[in-house]
């Protein structure tokens, strides 16, 4: 019987045999990366492998691995051994997954490159002299990368089960009156991971810090009046990341009339992912809607159309409707219009939008619209945008709320989407 990780290594080679043939390559190496130091310190920077190496096996890569590609042989691992008393040894992990594998073990010092063809080309954070350049070779291997196997999806769903979990659990920490550090905490042990296996460094805001879209600190006070929680943190599954936010508050009033409004919007967009949209027109789709709230909310008197021409929505959203997610949280190829690496770059209405492509079936994406009230932005429309209709009593109202940002991970189907995301909640409760 193929595993799914067999279906995964078969569809890797086909698209890495067609980068060879189109490259006229006899071998490609990728590397995982070194480990980096702090500036005069022996403690090292936390360790991600390159996700291009990262991809091709069933755990999480360690430093100086490789991983090497013939046409029509076996894929090659190349396993670091050390003789080091200092740290844990670092055996090769045993499984089924060997069976497709020719392993060797290498020293640093050791010539594991000296018979390797001359048409090698290399990827990773560091060039080797072994390698030729091949230019144009990263971007028609990572344009694929959108559209996951099987084997990816299922590791998807793992890491959205645990993301799921510990949002869970924050939610708890955040109405039993914690701090943004206790939430934080709350959240790990809930995920069953250290703040450094993050797919990225969890978000953790209360009250107006919902409003500083990469809020990045975990304040140890514990509010006497914590109204809002907004949370953006994920899990992830041998590299493989969930990337959630949900946004909580404690008392049934305006601000939560919005937060479930804004639901509703999304949940409508995650339907919409499906096989052949421009997720551009997604984006502008959102924009209409977050005018809409604003209309119905009574934050801003224009109309849907004035508003968008005066770019109102833009002060409330003023990022991406979402992106590729992958091993990299914002994944690789978002903005390729093709293998060749021709950009497709956002317009300018939409600077901040990471992802420019037609949804193809199995894209994994995040979509995750917010509404802020962010003072700096506010303060540029007054001073910019005349007759924006834009009520500031009503603004002051909910500034202390800070914001509200609502985030699912969306696998694309032709017909209907599978959201990972939501289906975990239900499942976890
Ligand atoms: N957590 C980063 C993002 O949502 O894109
Ligand atoms: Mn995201
Ligand atoms: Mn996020």
């Amino acid at each position: 019987m193929t595993t799914a990780y067999q279906e995964h290594l078969s569809v890797l080679s086909h698209r890495y045999e067609a980068a060879m043939a189109h490259f006229d390559l006899d071998a490609i190496v990728l590397a995982s990366g070194e480990k980096s130091y702090y500036f005069q310190d022996d403690h090292t920077h936390p360790f991600h492998a390159y996700s291009g190496a990262q991809q091709w096996l069933p755990f999480t890569l360690g430093a100086e691995t490789y991983v090497v590609l013939k046409t029509g042989e076996k894929p090659t691992l190349v396993w670091p051994i050390r003789d080091d008393f200092w740290h844990a040894p670092n055996p090769v992990p045993s499984g089924d997954w060997q069976q497709n594998w020719n392993i060797i073990t290498a020293r640093k010092t050791d010539k594991w490159f000296a018979n390797l063809p001359k048409q090698t080309a290399w990827l990773g954070p560091q060039a080797m002299s072994f390698a030729v350049a091949c230019e144009g070779l990263k971007a028609y291997v990572d344009f694929d990368k959108a559209v996951k196997t099987d084997f990816e999806i299922q590791a998807m769903r793992q890491a959205s089960t645990r993301g799921a979990a510990g949002h869970i659990a924050a939610k708890e920490a955040f109405l039993a009156g914690m701090s943004e550090l206790e939430i934080h905490l709350a959240f790990l042990k809930a995920s069953q991971q250290t703040a450094t296996q993050e797919p990225y460094p969890g978000i953790v805001g209360l009250n107006e810090h919902a409003a500083v879209l990469h809020y990045e600190h975990k304040s140890i006070e514990k509010l006497s009046d914590s109204r809002t929680l907004l949370i953006d943190a994920g899990a992830n599954q041998h590299g493989y990341a969930s990337d959630i936010t949900r946004t909580f508050t404690r008392h049934d009033d305006d601000f939560n009339a919005l937060i479930n409004d804004l639901d509703t919007m999304e949940q409508k967009l995650c339907r919409s992912a499906m096989s052949g949209v421009a997720f551009k027109d997604l984006h502008q789709d959102t924009l209409a809607g977050v005018a809409t709230l604003l209309s119905e909310h009574k934050i801003c008197s224009l109309s849907v159309e004035e508003q968008l021409a005066k770019r109102i929505p833009q002060v409330f959203f003023p990022h991406g409707l979402g992106h590729l997610l992958g091993l990299q949280v914002h994944d690789v190829g978002g903005h390729q219009a093709d293998k060749m690496d021709t950009m497709s770059m956002p317009d300018e209405h939409a600077p901040f939008l990471r992802l420019t492509r037609t949804l193809e079936k199995n894209m994994v994406i995040t979509i995750e619209p917010g509404l802020y009230f962010i003072p700096m932005l506010l303060d540029k429309m007054q001073a910019e945008i005349p007759n924006h209709g834009c009520d500031m009593t009503r603004i002051q109202h909910f500034m202390p709320y800070g914001g509200i940002r609502i985030e699912d991970n969306v696998v694309v189907k032709n017909d209907q989407p599978e959201n990972l995301t939501r289906i975990a909640f239900e499942n976890a409760l």
